[in-house]
C-alpha cells in the first residue's frame, strides 16, 4: 500500500515537472492535448470523397470554433483595457477603512475597461456616446469594483427605466436602424435626461480616445470609517494627460477610417511605455448635509457643486500592462458595482440599487455561473461553502461544504461586521415616480455657466444635426424641452432645425 502511494506521488511530481512529448517537440495538439496528425486537410475517402466522423482532430476543431463567441455585453459592447495600479497619495482614513485607501504609498493592482455603450462589439469608437470607464481593484479584501462612465451625471434616475432607455437607443425593431424617433421620443418623455444630454452633445460626447477623458463614479456610494461613522460619496478620476476632445467631424471621419481608434490609441500608448494615470479623488456630503440638501444626493441626474463639495485628492491610478489576450483578460472582464469591501457600501441612489442586481445577474447569463472564478475576475482569496455548476475549475478542494459546522474554523469577519453599522430607513411602501423632480436647474446652470460661446455653437450644432433624422413632432416636443432649460437655447435650435 505504502509503496502504491510513494508510487502515485512519484508519477504526480513527474507528470507537473517534466514537460509533455508534445511540448517538448513543439508540436500541435487537439484540444485533449494529444499531437494532431496534420493539420491542413481533413480525414476523406480517397482524394474526392466524404470526410469521415472518425476524424476526431476535425471534431475537435470545428466544434470549438462553433462556439468561440458568447453574448456580447447588452451595453457597452466594444471597448478595450489594461492593467496596471493603484497607489493611494492621500489618508482619507477618516471617511472610509477601506483596506484599499489604507496606507499612502499603497498600491493596488487593477484593470481598467474603457467602452462605447450603444453599439454593439463592431462598432466604431468615436461614436457620440458616453464612454464606460470601469475600474476592478483587486484589493487584499475582495475585488472592489467601481464602474463609471467619463460623463458625471446619467439620463435616468429610476433604474427600471434603463431596459427601455437602452431599447430606445439601439436599433429598431423592425428597420434594424438605429432611430431618431425612438430616441428622441424617450428623451422628450423623461426630461430628466436633458442635462445628461447637454453633455453628452457637447464636445464631450466625443473624446479623443480613452486617455483624454475623466471618469466618474456617477452614483452616490457610502464610505464608512473605522467609528462605523458614515458619509456619501462620489467619485472623480480626472485625466492626468489632460481632457482632448474630437470635433463632430474628426470623430465622423474617424468612424469610417480608423473604428478602433481608441482601442488603438490606448494600446500603443502602453506598448511605447507611455502610461496613461488619472487622480482619483472623492467628494464627500454628510448625513446631516444629505437631509438638508436642496437637491436630491441620490439623484444621478445631479453634480454635487465642487464648490460645497470640494475634490479630496485619493492616489493614482496608473495603467502599464496591455493585456495579452484580449478576449481571456478584457472580453471576460465582469465589472459590477455591487462588488464592494469593507469600507464602501452603497447608498439608497435608485440607479445605483437596480445596478446591484442587473450586473451580476446578466454576467451569470453572459460568463456562466461561475464566473467569478476566470482569473481575470478572481479575487486574491476565496473561501466560503458555494460549490459546483458548470465549469467550477476551483471546486475548494476537500474544505467543508456547509455552515454552520463542527469542523472548519473559520469565522465571519469582525472588521467587516463593525464596517457594516446598522442603519435605519422607514417610509410608505409605493412606486413614487421621481420623473419631475427638478429637471432643469442644474441643466439651465451648464447652460449658460459652465458652457462658453464656443461650447453653446457646438451643443446647438450637434443638437440640430441628431435632431434633424427626427420627425417634426419630436423636434417640437424637443424644442419644448430645451425651453426649460433656456429661452436662448430653444430659439438657436429652432434656427438650426428650420422650424417656424
Ligand atoms: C439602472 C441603470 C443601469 C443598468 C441596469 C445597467 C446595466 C448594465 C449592464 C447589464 C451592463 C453589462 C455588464 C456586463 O455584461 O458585464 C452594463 C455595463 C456597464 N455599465 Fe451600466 N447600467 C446602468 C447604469 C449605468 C450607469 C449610471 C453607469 C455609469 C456610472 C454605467 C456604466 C456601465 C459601464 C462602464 C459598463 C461596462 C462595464 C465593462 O466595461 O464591462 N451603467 N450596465
Amino acid at each position: 500500500m505504502m509503496f502504491m502511494m510513494m508510487k502515485l506521488i512519484a508519477l504526480l511530481v513527474l507528470a507537473i515537472a517534466i514537460p509533455s512529448y508534445a511540448q517538448q517537440a513543439n508540436v500541435i495538439t487537439t484540444g485533449f492535448g494529444s499531437p494532431v496528425s496534420y493539420k491542413d486537410a481533413s480525414l476523406t475517402v480517397g482524394r474526392r470523397g466524404p470526410m469521415l466522423l472518425e476524424d476526431t482532430e476535425f471534431i475537435d476543431e470545428m466544434s470549438h470554433f462553433d462556439r468561440e463567441r458568447i453574448p456580447e455585453r447588452v451595453v457597452h459592447a466594444k471597448g478595450g483595457g489594461a492593467f496596471g495600479y493603484f497607489e493611494v497619495t492621500n489618508d482619507i482614513s477618516r471617511y472610509s477603512a477601506a483596506q484599499v485607501f489604507a496606507r499612502v504609498g499603497n498600491r493596488t493592482r487593477i484593470a481598467i475597461r474603457f467602452s462605447t455603450v450603444a453599439g454593439e462589439r463592431g462598432s466604431a469608437d468615436t461614436a457620440r456616446d458616453p464612454r464606460g470607464f470601469a475600474i476592478k481593484f483587486y484589493t487584499q479584501e475582495g475585488n472592489w469594483d467601481l464602474v463609471g462612465n467619463n460623463l458625471p451625471v446619467f439620463f435616468i434616475r429610476d433604474s427600471i427605466l434603463f431596459p427601455s432607455f437602452i431599447h430606445s437607443q439601439k436599433r429598431h425593431p423592425s428597420t434594424f436602424l438605429h432611430d431618431a424617433d425612438m430616441q428622441w421620443d424617450f428623451f422628450t418623455s423623461r426630461p430628466e435626461s436633458v442635462h445628461m444630454i447637454l453633455f453628452l452633445f457637447s464636445d464631450r460626447g466625443t473624446p479623443d480616445g480613452f486617455r483624454f477623458m475623466d471618469g466618474f463614479g456617477v452614483n452616490t456610494f457610502k464610505l464608512i470609517n473605522a467609528t462605523g461613522h458614515h458619509v456619501y460619496c462620489k467619485f472623480h478620476y480626472l485625466s492626468n494627460q489632460g481632457l482632448r476632445n474630437l470635433t463632430a467631424a474628426r470623430a465622423q471621419q474617424l468612424q469610417a477610417q480608423d473604428p478602433d481608434y481608441a482601442i488603438r490609441d490606448l494600446y500603443n500608448a502602453i506598448s511605447s511605455g507611455n502610461y496613461p494615470s488619472w487622480s482619483l479623488n472623492i467628494q464627500v456630503m454628510t448625513e446631516a448635509q444629505a437631509q438638508n440638501s436642496s437637491f436630491n444626493p441620490f439623484d444621478d441626474t445631479k453634480v454635487w457643486p465642487e464648490s460645497v463639495y470640494p475634490l479630496i485628492p485619493v492616489g493614482r491610478l496608473v495603467l502599464n500592462e496591455n493585456p495579452t489576450n484580449y478576449f481571456q483578460d478584457i472580453e471576460q472582464i465582469a465589472l459590477s458595482p455591487s462588488r464592494m469591501v469593507p469600507g464602501i457600501k452603497p447608498s439608497p441612489d435608485r440607479m445605483l440599487q437596480g445596478r446591484l442586481f442587473s450586473y451580476p445577474d446578466t454576467q451569470r447569463h453572459r460568463l456562466g455561473p461561475n464566473f467569478l472564478q476566470i482569473p481575470v475576475n478572481c479575487p486574491l482569496y476565496v473561501r466560503n461553502y458555494q460549490r459546483d455548476g458548470p465549469m467550477s475549475y476551483d471546486n475548494q478542494g476537500n474544505n467543508t461544504v456547509y455552515h454552520p459546522n463542527s469542523v472548519d474554523s473559520l469565522n465571519v469577519s469582525q472588521r467587516a461586521a463593525a464596517l457594516s453599522p446598522a442603519y435605519s430607513v422607514s417610509g410608505d411602501v409605493s412606486k413614487y415616480d421621481n420623473g419631475g423632480e427638478d429637471n432643469f436647474a442644474q441643466a439651465t446652470n451648464h447652460y449658460q455657466n459652465v458652457l462658453d460661446e464656443a461650447g453653446r455653437v457646438n451643443l446647438v450644432e450637434n443638437l440640430g444635426s441628431a435632431l434633424s433624422s427626427a420627425s417634426v413632432r419630436y423636434q417640437r416636443r424637443a424644442l419644448d424641452m430645451f425651453g426649460n432649460v433656456s429661452a436662448d437655447l430653444r430659439a438657436r435650435l429652432q434656427r438650426r432645425l428650420g422650424l417656424q
